[in-house]
């Protein structure tokens, strides 16, 4: 169960306050800047990272996410291969894809951009990856690992906002944090690495009665439910971290995340902004991850062998 803490600050102070916008782009920036080191190392060695992207059908948001992941690896100087199928094809088409790119030299890294259509199984597709090639951290093996501590890429999303809350120097030991969705990609994994660095973790869901009873004891505030104003000011402590991971797109064409932004900000220490905050980052740690896997393959390490968080 959570523990309740209560806040330094008096109601003066708080009334004064508004938080720290947590710069995801500047934060992206200066990881990249490193990751273009660590690809020049490898290209001195003879080896550039490689990322094969595969993506099926017509999804507007998938096509963004898409050429927004190629560019920033080019940017880097990471080599990408783009491959796209109706949204009609055979599962075994891109089974038969990954195969390929399983023991593919100048591939380090395979993503298939979810969604799919409703003819595939995620779960299938996602275990035919090599786990040592799995830099979107979906992979059993990698789920896993999370568990005991052990993973080899960790999802990028969560890896992300683990690194911008480092990046501030936000502490985590023993601290309340609430987790607003239990995705795979995002919630789940994001409590498994909060709770490896001593966090007391409370995940909460859609079907979680009393949403804001959960929220209001957390010192961090993790939302991922894709639920535009889902968190305003009286779901939140004052003085917490929140971290916003939804990206929603409003009827005028505007993007928010799931916090009220203008309203939460007053409350809180430090938040993320919609856009600028988290999505940059689950880009910048898939290079990361892309980078780290094409360094494993150099250094002779095998993810069966040997794993690093
Ligand atoms: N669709 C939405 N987010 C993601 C992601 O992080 N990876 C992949 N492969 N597909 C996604």
């Amino acid at each position: 169960m959570l523990c309740g803490t209560t806040s330094a600050l008096t109601p003066e102070v708080a009334d004064k306050m508004t938080a720290k916008i947590i710069d995801g782009v500047a934060v992206s920036g200066s990881i990249r800047a490193e990751l273009k080191e660590r690809v020049a190392a490898l290209l001195a060695k003879g080896m550039r990272p490689g990322l094969a992207v595969i993506v099926v059908g017509e999804n507007p948001a998938s096509a963004v996410y898409v050429r927004n992941k190629m560019r920033a690896c080019e940017q880097v100087g990471i080599s990408s291969f783009r491959y796209a199928f109706p949204a009609d094809a055979e599962p075994e088409q891109i089974l038969n894809l990954i195969a390929d790119l399983n023991i593919k030299d100048d591939v380090h890294g395979i993503l298939v951009q979810l969604p799919l259509p409703s003819q595939f199984s995620i779960p299938q597709i996602v275990r035919t990856i090599s786990a040592e090639k799995d830099v979107d951290g979906f992979h059993l093996y990698n789920m896993g690992g999370l568990v005991v501590g052990d993973t080899v890429f960790p999802p990028c999303t969560p890896y992300g906002v683990v690194k911008l809350l480092e990046h501030e120097s936000i502490p985590l030991e023993g601290k309340n944090v609430v987790v607003v969705g239990a995705s795979n990609i995002v919630g789940k994994p994001m409590a498994l690495m909060l709770m490896q660095r001593d966090a007391t973790v409370c995940i909460c869901h859609a079907k979680t009665r009393d949403l804001a009873q959960f929220t209001i004891l957390a010192d961090i505030l993790v939302v991922a439910a894709g639920q535009p104003n889902l968190i305003v000011p009286q779901m939140v402590k004052t003085g917490a971290v929140v971290i916003d991971v939804g990206i929603n797109r409003l009827p005028s064409g505007k993007l928010v995340g799931d916090v009220d932004f203008e309203g939460v900000r007053k409350k809180a220490s430090y938040i993320t902004p919609v856009p600028g905050g988290v999505g940059p980052m689950t880009v910048t740690m898939l290079l990361a991850n892309t980078v780290a896997s094409a360094e494993r393959k150099s250094n002779g390490i095998r993810s069966l062998d040997h794993a690093t968080s």
